[in-house]
């Protein structure tokens, strides 16, 4: 079976970042690429973050300096073919931009060794859109990881009808050995298994406020007495954020949810309340 060793990360932000670090934290050795000195900088003092809030929260092997030295096994490079001449899997973690992705994979396809399985991370593109933009369909497949990576530690294995089967095993395998439960998904789907649960509820809770039937904080009380789950609705929303939660309500044709980003607009964004990020959202923290 292929087995993974070195992995390269394409875009170091918000995903990015947590995606190299995560490796780096269980051994990998991973390069980090993005487009000039200024992203990479920013970059270094991500890890740098990261490597404290793993400290800080004592993730699991965490003791014994192993945060920092996590930070060891971090290549930084704005050079493509560098960041790829040696990649067992090489996972793009880029602005969700359908073209800006197919070209970036268009360009790995010849700079990348013969070897080199890729992977998406996005959201809500399937493989299926991209898979013809790399060279090498049966090579390609996607993980999708959540916010704080650490915590939330779940990675979403989804291939393609053309994806190899060893390739998606070997992904599977490597997303264990990097400190993550491997989810896998037997069938493309849009929103993989998470949000494909989690989008109806949030959609739903959206759509009993609108209507009046309940406040935020009654509906998050029943959800989590009810289900015992330890967040209500319109808390998940204020640590996603009520930015992307109005970017994605706005981008809607339904007529609820462009009720909402409207709601949303007026009562939250328009007053800076962003959710967790800025200290208030549906709560205050
Ligand atoms: N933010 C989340 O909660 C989340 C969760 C799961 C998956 N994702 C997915 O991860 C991907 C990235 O999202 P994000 O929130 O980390 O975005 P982000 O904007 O925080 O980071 C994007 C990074 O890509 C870099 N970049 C821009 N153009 C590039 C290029 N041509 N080549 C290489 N790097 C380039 C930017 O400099 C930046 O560092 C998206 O596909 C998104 O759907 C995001």
């Amino acid at each position: 079976m292929t087995e993974i060793r070195t992995l390269t990360v394409l875009g170091t932000g918000v995903l990015g970042s947590q995606i190299a670090y995560q490796a780096a934290f269980h051994g990998f050795a991973v390069t980090a690429y993005d487009i000039d000195d200024q992203a990479l900088e920013k970059a270094r003092s991500r890890f740098a973050h990261l490597a404290g809030i793993y400290q800080a929260q004592q993730v699991a092997g965490a003791e014994g300096g192993k945060a920092e030295a996590a930070l060891q096994n971090l290549h930084l490079t704005a050079d493509l073919g560098d960041a790829v001449a040696d990649a067992d899997l090489v996972i793009e973690a880029v602005p969700e931009l359908l073209e800006l992705k197919r070209d970036l994979f268009r360009r790995l396809s010849d700079l990348a060794p013969a070897k080199t399985i890729f992977a998406t991370n996005s959201s809500t593109l399937l493989p299926s859109d991209l898979k013809d933009s790399t060279g090498r369909p049966d090579r390609f497949l996607a993980i999708h990881y959540a916010n704080n990576i650490w915590v939330q530690n779940i990675a979403e294995v989804m291939g393609t009808s053309e994806t190899d089967p060893t390739v998606f095993d070997a992904v599977v395998e490597f997303a264990g050995n990097s400190g993550l439960e491997p989810i896998e998904i037997k069938k493309e789907k849009a929103g993989y298994v998470l949000n494909s649960l989690l989008v109806p509820l949030l959609n739903a809770a959206a759509s009993l406020l609108l209507q009046g039937v309940a406040s935020p904080e009654t509906i998050d009380k029943t959800w989590r007495i009810a289900t015992g789950a330890p967040s209500g609705p319109f808390q998940i929303y204020d640590v996603v954020g009520l930015t992307t939660a109005y970017n994605i309500a706005a981008s809607s044709t339904d007529v609820g949810s462009l009720a909402f980003a409207k709601y949303l607009k007026d009562n939250y964004i328009d007053k800076g309340k962003l959710g967790i990020s800025t200290g208030e959202g549906f709560y205050t923290y």
